[in-house]
């Protein structure tokens, strides 16, 4: 059932080509330029209407919320606020008739996002929900939704189904962006082919794995880790962090790399190890200068770069390269080394990693 893999979640982590692929499949057709989600089609001008897009979700699809307000406001203009959804619904949040509010869960039975998108049903939004398991709770109590096409995630760290919520995601801002006139045909083209590329892009970051792995057993027995990202990125960083945390027990912090100044900075020395997302996109020379702020504190640095970018190269202690991919999408790749990073550290510790202490794959208490 593992597929010949050791555990459920190294599985998942090498099902993500055809699991993004799978929630793209019959709604996009780049060659075409389609793109339809079904279970949106009654409530698009709604959402492209709306004058504020709330976000609930714990854990991973939090992460995946956060990724997606860089994306809908973007694309599509439309504020976007991401809420814990145990802190939304016990603070008596506004809620307006004309606000959509889109629930995020893998399981689609986290009591808190359930309890949340309750609240803000009553009080007259519209619910959309982006769940994994069909039929479950969440779906059916949100007006519309777009599943993840994941497949059953074993694995109690969650992997797929956060790429999957990523590119659902992703669909919903396009198609919101598109119904509004906000985005030109020319990037509505552009994003929809490179949107078909990814699952043919993350084929290639895993078959660099053992690379990953090399620098895993390198940092076993780290004490902390510090995970760096600005943007799109700053998310992927925070996501990094949970995933090393919840599998290995080792604790790990993720911020906006610019942030670093403000106190975390304090915390650099020579066993510091800090992951640094540092790609080519618009805040690579400020990522740059933040690496650069590390090295002088002679912490040890871990940096996910573009390949080719012979720069960052000399300037760190390990890269690890990925392909390039129009920066909206690039969580959808940076996430991946990450991943493999905290599996194969747990795995060198010795860790239950499809089943670490003290974790439910669904959180039903409140
Ligand atoms: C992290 C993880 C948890 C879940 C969170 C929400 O790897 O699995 O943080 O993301 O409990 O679960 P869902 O998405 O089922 O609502």
């Amino acid at each position: 059932e593992k597929g010949g893999f050791e555990h459920f979640m190294l599985k998942e982590i090498f099902e993500q080509p055809r699991s993004i692929a799978d929630s793209m499949r019959g709604r996009v057709r780049a060659e075409e330029e389609h793109l339809q989600l079904g279970g949106l089609r009654d409530y698009l001008g709604q959402l492209a209407a709306s004058e504020r897009v709330v976000i609930v979700g714990c854990g991973t699809s939090w992460h995946a919320g956060l990724v997606a307000e860089y994306i809908f406001e973007e694309l599509a203009r439309i504020p976007v606020e991401v809420e814990y959804a145990s802190e939304f619904r016990y603070r008596n949040p506004i809620i307006k008739e004309r606000d959509v509010v889109i629930a995020i869960s893998q399981s689609g039975e986290t009591a808190d996002t359930l309890a949340a998108i309750e609240l803000a049903k009553s009080k007259g939004a519209t619910i959309f929900g982006v769940c994994n398991v069909v039929g479950s709770s969440i779906a059916r109590t949100a007006h519309a939704g777009a599943y993840t096409h994941a497949g059953p995630e074993i694995g109690v760290a969650s992997t797929k189904a956060f790429t999957a919520q990523v590119t659902v995601l992703t669909l919903m801002a396009l198609s919101a962006a598109q119904q509004k006139g906000t985005i030109s045909n020319t990037v509505f083209r552009q994003l929809l082919a490179e949107l078909e590329r990814i699952p043919a892009l993350v084929e290639k970051v895993l078959r660099d794995a053992q690379k990953v792995k090399e620098i895993a057993y390198i940092f076993t027995y780290a004490r902390n880790f510090i995970y760096l990202g600005r943007g799109l990125n700053f998310p992927v960083a925070l996501e990094g962090a949970l995933k090393l945390k919840e599998i290995s027990y080792i604790h790990a912090e993720g911020y906006p790399a610019a942030e670093m100044k403000h106190g975390p900075i304090a915390l650099i020395d020579e066993d510091m190890p800090v992951v640094v997302i540092a790609t080519k996109d618009s805040s690579y020379e400020k990522v740059v200068s933040n690496i650069q702020e590390i090295k002088a504190r002679k912490g040890r640095v871990i940096a996910v770069v573009t390949e080719g970018d012979s720069h960052i190269r000399e300037m760190v202690d390990f890269v690890i390269e990925i392909p390039n991919v129009h920066e909206m999408l690039m969580p959808l790749i940076s996430v991946i080394p990450l991943q493999l990073l905290s599996y194969y550290i747990a795995v060198m510790r010795g860790r239950n990693v499809d089943q670490p202490r003290n974790l439910a794959k669904s959180v039903t208490v409140e």
